[in-house]
């Protein structure tokens, strides 16, 4: 499978930022840790992270493009208010899976609302880094 793995705004900071809440591990570190697991060397897996909207709207048009299977994004704060994601991940048609690192239902009001829940497959949150393994594995075994 090709999937591709969207990472929204200050997720880059991950490791610096709000460690309380996101854990001392940077992207990278997710990543690494992610790629070492066990029973993915069939599957394809492509990284991204950027701080701006229409880069991720652009990168999900790619991914279109290029015939991924897949989607695990994580978009920050994009999440709780980005119509222009939103319709992005309608119109492409891939399945998607919205990941989150903490529990979005265990923290601010504003956070508890996302407006791209309706147009995911699922989402997951609160699991820390293992919310992105949790949705790969997912991926796969829908496919097997
Ligand atoms: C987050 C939750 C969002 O509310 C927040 O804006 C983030 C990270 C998470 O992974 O828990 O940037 O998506």
């Amino acid at each position: 499978m090709k999937i591709q793995i969207i990472n929204g705004p200050n997720l880059n900071l991950l490791g610096k930022r709000e460690t309380d809440i996101y854990g001392n591990e940077t992207l990278d570190d997710i990543k690494e840790w992610i790629e070492a697991s066990e029973n993915l060397e069939d599957h394809s897996l492509k990284w991204f992270q950027t701080n701006h909207e229409g880069e991720i709207i652009d990168n999900l048009h790619q991914a279109l493009e290029n015939n991924f299977d897949g989607i695990i994004i994580n978009p920050g704060a994009y999440t709780h208010y980005s119509y222009a994601i939103r319709d992005a991940i309608s119109a492409i048609k891939i399945d998607t899976i919205e990941v989150h690192l903490s529990n979005i239902y265990d923290r601010e009001e504003f956070r508890r609302n996302s407006v791209l829940k309706d147009v995911c497959l699922k989402q997951i949150v609160g699991q820390g880094k293992n919310g992105y393994l949790l949705a790969i594995r997912q991926f796969i075994h829908k496919t097997s």
